[in-house]
């Protein structure tokens, strides 16, 4: 179903969160990742937060670039071929599988699953990345001062420099790779979520199988609950008809809960899939596969 919340002066907006309805807004021509500051004063206020946050030096990062960025669809094909696990090229480190085999099975000395999770994904950027308790921090600072509904949060966040800073290591960690600012700041909490379930499926032994393993990946896939659009002009969408700066809410994670399918968890296929959309559930395979292989003193952190 979708919804449209028009208040004139204040805001204007349509939510998605069916399958056929997300899929044919995310075709739209007409909707884009722009974020130019237009529309009623709450459209003003979500684009203006998402400029000022989602951003290094000046650039934005590419989870809220524009269709048309050459720079932004150039390195999103780059990363997608390294990320391929049929291409040959290793993902992952023994001791981050180990770490994150440990923090799964909740063995002792292993180590958080934030942490761990963000060093699996940020070795794929800078092979010396080393997860910290203040890199961890910093990611959850970025994701709350982009998601946050509470206005108070994110002001304080940008005034006590905190944002700031928190972007700045993020960034240096990566080498100012902006892919590597969005996977460990923004996309890795995705990914911990399905670590998270994937630690539940753990301590109900039925799951242990290993004619379960791909029962247990889809359950552990987690799609962002939402990505956003702004209509660049007025005219008819699937949903109904936009006007300029009108933002679409495509709901994915409230869609993918009634028909999952990596057109949503992933967006594959549209213009702006994500390129991690196969090492993601190969990530969770191989970690699930070492948890149910390994005898618990093999675990080590
Ligand atoms: C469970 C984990 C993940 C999920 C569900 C996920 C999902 C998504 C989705 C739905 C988008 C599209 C955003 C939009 O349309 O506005 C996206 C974009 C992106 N994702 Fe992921 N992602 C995950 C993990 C990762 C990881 C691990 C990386 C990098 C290693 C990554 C890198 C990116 C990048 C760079 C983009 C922007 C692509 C572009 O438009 O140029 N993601 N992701």
């Amino acid at each position: 179903m979708s919804r449209s919340l028009r208040i004139p002066g204040l805001v204007d907006l349509i939510q998605a969160d069916v399958r056929s309805d997300i899929r044919g807004l995310a075709d739209d021509a007409r909707l884009d990742r722009s974020f130019d500051p237009r529309g009623p004063l709450i459209n003003r206020i979500l684009v203006h937060r998402i400029r000022s946050v989602l951003r290094v030096d000046g650039m934005p990062l590419p989870s809220v670039a524009p269709r048309s960025d050459a720079q932004r669809a150039r390195a999103q094909d780059v990363l997608r071929r390294r990320l391929d696990p049929a291409g040959g090229m290793p993902l992952w480190d023994e001791e981050t599988i180990a770490g994150l085999v440990g923090a799964v099975r909740s063995a002792p000395g292993a180590p958080a699953l934030g942490p761990a999770t963000q060093q699996a994904i940020g070795r794929l950027f800078a092979s010396d990345y080393k997860a910290s308790p203040e890199s961890w921090a910093a990611a959850g600072v970025l994701d709350a001062a982009v998601h946050t509904r509470n206005p108070l949060r994110a002001i304080l966040l940008h005034l006590s420099g905190r944002l700031q800073r928190s972007r700045r290591l993020l960034a240096d960690l990566v080498h100012g790779d902006l892919a590597g600012v969005h996977a460990t700041g923004i996309a890795v909490h995705n990914l911990v979520r399905g670590f998270e379930r994937m630690r539940e499926l753990w301590s109900e032994p039925r799951w242990r199988s290993p004619s379960s393993v791909d029962a247990v990946v889809e359950q552990c896939l987690f799609a962002p609950p939402s990505v956003l659009r702004q209509a660049a002009g007025p005219g008819a969408t699937v949903c109904g008809a936009v006007r300029a700066g009108t933002l679409v809410v495509l709901e994915l994670e409230a869609a993918r809960e009634r028909t999952p399918g990596r057109d949503l968890e992933f967006m594959v296929g549209n213009w702006a899939q994500c390129p991690a959309a196969a090492f993601v559930p190969a990530l969770l395979r191989a970690v699930w596969q070492r948890a149910i292989a390994a005898p618990a003193a093999e675990v080590v952190s």
